[in-house]
């Protein structure tokens, strides 16, 4: 029988950490669902003594999800483990995850400490944990960095104090594949008591190697992967869920199985990518729009003749439907409902009325309609708050010309106008605003992406503007682009104008 590897997810800890992807409760429960759907082992919700908002993802997660463990992330510190255990008190089966760094780095700078002391603390942190809950997941945070003699009487320590599963993370992606699989057989070999616990690794992808490094440690004997839809996380990133997923599948000699439902690998991708405003990149192995794409004649002869010439996955089994029906002005509402739901999405029939509306209007514009825009005409992309609301836009521009943008905007169900020029149609849109608002604020990062290809496409705008310090991330999506950058500057100034 092959061995069975639990996937861990934590895209709603570590994952929502990318400064621009922040969630509310409500889109943390979808994507909490989605991965219920999709078969996680673990749901690593939150780190819930962070802040208010997480504490109460946590708790509302817990509520709403039924099989996978929840965990909630802790450091080393008694009040973070007490705050972590309240947070989890609905949930179904429950996992603290507590840790403290331990490599030489971590133990000198960050704490000032010695290597005993922080074998003390980790020791303790477990102990404490294990008052709250049976289920104690300890991290060794810079794993990766930590020399293995030390690391391996740190694990051992743990496991004796009661840790269920031990995370050696690859914090700062530093490792290389063969080193970070020869320290899970250093572990495998010479911690004593290591048959009581789960091995699980946490790999970041700042080299690119979150994946090998994360096979390897597999290969080695680690039977827990921390994993992100996507691979989203901090900085590069942390190991994606569907590369190891797919990994484990299609390398029948490694014989790990998981429990998830690789067909809803798709779904849950674009559902995170959207509801995260986190464009997935084209060549993204498995889910990227060009994943499964030929372009070259001598591929798609090859293909067409014996798929498994050219391709490893079939996508069906990713749940790329190739077949599905594509979607245009023609498409009748009963074709979008479908298209919903294979998205993951259920409208009642007021919100399905209105979703069709919108896509008519869209797709007179627009030939085909894409996943994409069916999640933005969902309203699946984004939930605004909408004290701000451009009211109307109108700009002239061209070349030999000055661009002049004269914009309305609805404050709190008040009207205002102004009138601007600028070096061009976004600039003299956004000098409009700025006349209405009043206030020092600077566009610091601005970022205009097509979806898919055409000139009818639908432009993402992203957009960081600094305000008295601080930055505020906005985003919109729309046909004519300088609208969508409107509103994306809009949106940010949603986020500080109260
Ligand atoms: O990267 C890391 O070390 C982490 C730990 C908190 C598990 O995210
Ligand atoms: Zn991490």
């Amino acid at each position: 029988m092959s061995d069975r590897l639990f996937i861990f997810d934590t895209t709603l800890r570590d994952g929502e950490q990318v400064p621009g992807c922040q969630l509310n409760t409500i889109e943390k429960i979808e994507i909490a669902k989605s991965l219920e759907m999709l078969g996680v082992d673990v749901i690593e919700a939150g780190f819930p003594v962070s802040s208010p908002g997480d504490f109460q993802s946590v708790v509302e997660i817990s509520k709403a999800v039924t099989w996978p463990t929840i965990c909630a992330l802790t450091r080393a510190v008694e009040n973070d483990i007490r705050v972590a255990a309240e947070a989890l008190q609905y949930a179904k089966h429950k996992r603290i995850h507590t840790g403290i760094g331990t490599s030489d780095y971590h133990i000198r700078h960050k704490f000032n400490s010695t290597r005993e002391e922080i074998l003390e603390r980790a020791i303790a942190c477990v102990k404490y944990a294990k008052n709250f809950v049976e289920d104690v997941q300890f991290y060794a945070e810079d794993a990766g960095r930590t020399e293995n003699e030390y690391l391996a009487r740190v694990v051992e320590g743990v496991i004796a104090a009661g840790a269920t599963v031990v995370n050696i993370p690859d914090t700062t992606g530093y490792c290389l594949p063969w080193e970070f699989g020869d320290k899970i057989k250093y572990l495998m070999e010479n911690v004593r008591n290591i048959d009581k616990a789960i091995i699980a690794v946490h790999c970041h992808n700042d080299l690119g190697m979150a994946t090998a490094n994360t096979i390897a440690a597999i290969c080695n004997g680690a039977r827990q992967a921390e994993v992100t839809i996507n691979g989203i996380g901090e900085r590069a990133g942390n190991t994606s869920l569907e590369e190891v997923v797919m990994t484990c599948k299609c390398h029948k000699e490694l014989d790990i199985e998981t429990n998830i439902n690789t067909q809803r690998i798709y779904t849950t991708s674009r559902l995170v990518s959207s509801l995260m405003n986190m464009p997935v990149q084209a060549n993204k192995a498995i889910v990227g729009r060009n994943a499964f794409a030929h372009s070259s004649g001598i591929h798609q002869d090859g293909v067409l003749k014996n798929r498994e010439s050219y391709e490893i996955i079939d996508p069906k089994d990713v749940g790329i439907d190739e077949n599905s029906i594509l979607l245009t002005a023609r498409s009748g509402r009963a074709a979008l409902k479908h298209r919903l739901h294979i998205l993951g999405i259920e409208l009642e029939r007021e919100a399905l009325d209105k979703a069709y509306e919108s896509f008519l209007k869209l797709a007179d514009r627009k030939k085909e309609i894409t996943d994409d825009d069916i999640l933005i005409i969902a309203g699946k992309h984004h939930v605004p708050n909408r004290r701000l609301k451009l009211d109307f836009l109108q700009v002239t521009s061209g070349v030999g010309v000055h661009s002049v943008a004269s914009v309305g905007l609805d404050i709190a169900g008040e009207k205002f106008e102004a009138c601007a020029s600028g070096n061009g149609p976004v600039d003299a849109a956004i000098s409009a605003v700025k006349q209405i608002i009043h206030r020092q604020m600077v566009v610091k990062e601005f970022l205009i992406q097509a979806m898919n290809k055409g000139s009818n496409d639908v432009g993402k705008v992203h957009m960081t503007v600094d305000y008295n310090g601080s930055h505020y991330y906005g985003f919109s999506a729309n046909t004519d682009i300088v609208a969508a950058s409107c509103e994306a500057f809009i949106d940010a100034i949603n986020k500080f104008v109260k």
